[in-house]
């Protein structure tokens, strides 16, 4: 599934008020790495905990953890079936 997050919004926020649920077993503290989503298209910031979850190579493909994301600015953001 591919979503559009609008612009100054917590990812994660916006998912639920849309009904869209991501697995997120730790609570959104970074430490599970069940909520991995990739960035298709606009800036999301890496953070501590997307560099212990993934790799560069898959940072620089737009890996991050859904629950860490913040929309500066829109984001096309592609939630996946399968995690790397
Ligand atoms: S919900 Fe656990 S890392 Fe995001």
């Amino acid at each position: 599934m591919i979503v559009e997050c609008p612009a100054n919004t917590r990812l994660q926020n916006w998912l639920l008020s849309q009904g869209i649920h991501i697995l997120t077993a730790c609570g959104g503290r970074g430490n599970c790495g069940k909520c991995a989503v990739r960035v298709l298209a606009g800036e999301a910031a890496i953070n501590t905990m997307d560099r212990v979850w993934f790799s560069q190579a898959q940072l620089d493909a737009g890996w991050r953890l859904g629950c860490q994301v913040y929309a500066k600015g829109p984001l096309t953001v592609e939630l996946p079936e399968r995690r790397p």
